[in-house]
């Protein structure tokens, strides 16, 4: 049944006439559902498309079904007149301005929840492989270089009973808490101002047998001097940009290791380049760097104490589906004159 705010794009066919730009091939049972109800164009290439496509791609649309590295500043907003919603395929939402799309009455979309385990699955793998080095041991033996076993070959860190600080109480930051606790681990956490309240009263569920403590919420300061691992689970914000810089790095023990699955631009990056160099760090495990992706000839990639992955903390076929899915959703929701099920920004009055 066609709805009230459909009929007003319908052509004398009684056709809907909605029009979403998607900027990347997404799960195909979420893009049929979505072309069964508007027109779509796809954007059909491995690469995003480039600002000045997404513009004139965009300008034509209604919605725009956009990836993390669309960037949707101010002036693509305003260039942007018509443009209904944005439904990003993300939980994240730091490549939208958000006040430019409040402002123009463009309803901003975003997946949170179902990516949540997927994503604290991998915060922890990549802990393990820093930890243990994983990845450095691949190499080692795909190098030819493993002649023996060794009492002191590819020696690494324990995982169970240490301390693992985790910055961002939020969804993500209390799974991989979970996980934790699951190791025998000890879990000091910092949480923000909105975390905070949503997580007062509520304890990450752990199983009884095997936590050796609850998780404690500590100070900055404390979390980064006592942790043996910290990992990082806040957006990226004008406040948590460059978060952990050389200040925050000179805190932490020399054998620590910093695992980032939230965004690249809340570690300052050349503080952490210089820390892994001088080995002021024992180790990182980065699945996001800034720039992103990162050059090839970053001084990073010769480290061998350092893990990354590209970006991929949700890549998982069930997560990304519920992704595309739930941001399909999120379009129809406009279509059918109602905010997105996960809006970005509620205050927003829509078009
Ligand atoms: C997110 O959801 O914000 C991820 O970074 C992209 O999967």
């Amino acid at each position: 049944m066609m709805r009230r705010s459909e009929k007003n794009k319908q052509n004398q066919n009684g056709e809907c006439q909605w029009r979403v730009f998607v900027s990347r091939p997404v799960a195909e049972p979420a893009h049929r559902r979505l072309a069964a109800r508007v027109r779509v164009d796809l954007w059909d290439d491995e690469m995003p498309p480039p600002p000045a496509e997404l513009q004139a791609r965009a300008r034509l649309a209604d919605g725009v079904l956009s990836m993390v590295t669309d960037r949707f500043d101010a002036a693509m907003i305003r260039a942007l007149p018509q443009l209904r919603a944005i439904s990003n395929l993300a939980v994240g939402v730091d490549n939208i301005d958000l006040a430019a799309a409040t402002r123009a009455g463009i309803a901003v979309g975003h997946t949170p929840g179902i990516l949540t385990e997927t994503t604290a699955d991998l915060a922890f793998g990549l802990l393990m492989a820093a930890a243990r080095r994983i990845a450095e041991g691949d190499r080692y033996v795909r190098g030819g270089r493993w002649r023996t076993w060794g009492p002191k070959v590819m020696l690494g860190r324990d995982i169970h009973g240490a301390t693992l600080g985790i910055i961002g109480w939020g969804a993500i930051g209390q799974a991989m808490a979970r996980r934790a606790t699951g190791f025998g681990m000890h879990v000091l956490y910092l949480a923000g101002r909105r975390t905070a309240r949503l997580a007062r009263g509520r304890r990450p569920r752990a199983p009884a047998s095997t936590g050796p403590s609850m998780p404690e919420s500590v100070s900055l300061e404390r979390l980064l001097a006592e942790s043996d691992f910290v990992s990082l689970h806040v957006p990226l914000t004008t406040e948590t940009r460059h978060m952990i810089g050389e200040a925050e790095l000179a805190t932490m023990k020399r054998t620590a290791i910093l695992i980032n699955t939230a965004r690249g631009a809340v570690v300052d990056p050349l503080a952490l380049r210089g820390a892994l160099r001088a080995g002021r760090l024992a180790g990182a495990g980065l699945d996001v760097t800034d720039p992103e992706p990162i050059a090839a000839n970053d001084p990073l990639l010769k480290l061998s104490n350092v893990v990354i992955t590209p970006h991929i903390g949700s890549a998982s076929h069930a997560t990304r589906l519920k992704m595309a899915e739930l941001a399909v959703d999120n379009l129809l929701d406009v279509f059918e004159g109602r905010r997105p099920r996960h809006c970005a920004n509620p205050a927003v009055r829509m078009r």
